[in-house]
């Protein structure tokens, strides 16, 4: 299939339907990040195994790469198989390469981010808040034995 071409042979623009057109095992492309990568010859190398770049042969694989929480090293290893950019108007939003494999755009706001943030809140409430915790439930059941206390030794 013929590619838009622009700039040097590394730094090709593809469409979306050339992409598409490689997705056999011995010609295998993927976009993630807006990027496209020709992944034929590390298939094999894959430490997740073959099905799920099969799975992904010729498509955008930004949310599989992403859910997988792959590494900073992982990240690293795409780009020997870097081949050209996704064209500008085949190009998804809000998808830019991230500088590392644990930061994300805070525009992103996916569902895992979202989650995430939530439970790093409720890890800053409880975290300082313990103690405090702690304290309210021992005064709470000391007052009560307190107070069990009191209503036995009462004369009759
Ligand atoms: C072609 C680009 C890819 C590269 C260079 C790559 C690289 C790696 C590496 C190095 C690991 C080992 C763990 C780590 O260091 O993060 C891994 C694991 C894995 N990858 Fe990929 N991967 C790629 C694409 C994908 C895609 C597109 C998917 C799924 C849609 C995927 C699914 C997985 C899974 C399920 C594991 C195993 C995770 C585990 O055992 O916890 N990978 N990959």
């Amino acid at each position: 299939m013929m590619s838009v071409s622009s700039g040097s042979e590394r730094h090709r623009s593809h469409r979306l339907l050339d992409i598409r057109a490689h997705d056999t095992p011995d010609d295998l492309w993927m976009v993630i990040h807006n990027k496209v990568y020709n992944v034929s010859s590390f298939v094999s190398e894959h430490p997740g195994g073959v099905e799920v770049l099969f799975d992904c042969g010729g498509v955008d694989a930004t949310e599989g790469f992403d859910d997988v929480g792959h590494s900073e090293r992982a990240v690293m290893m795409l780009e020997p198989y870097y081949i050209g950019d996704v064209a500008p108007e085949d190009q998804k939003r809000g998808s830019s390469l991230r500088s590392s494999a644990q930061s994300r755009e805070p525009s992103e706001g996916t569902e895992k981010t979202v989650g995430k943030q939530i439970k790093e809140n409720v890890h800053n409430f409880v975290g300082p808040n313990l103690a405090l915790l702690l304290f309210a439930a021992l005064a709470i059941s000391s007052l009560v034995l307190y107070l069990g206390l009191q209503r036995t030794k009462l004369p009759r």
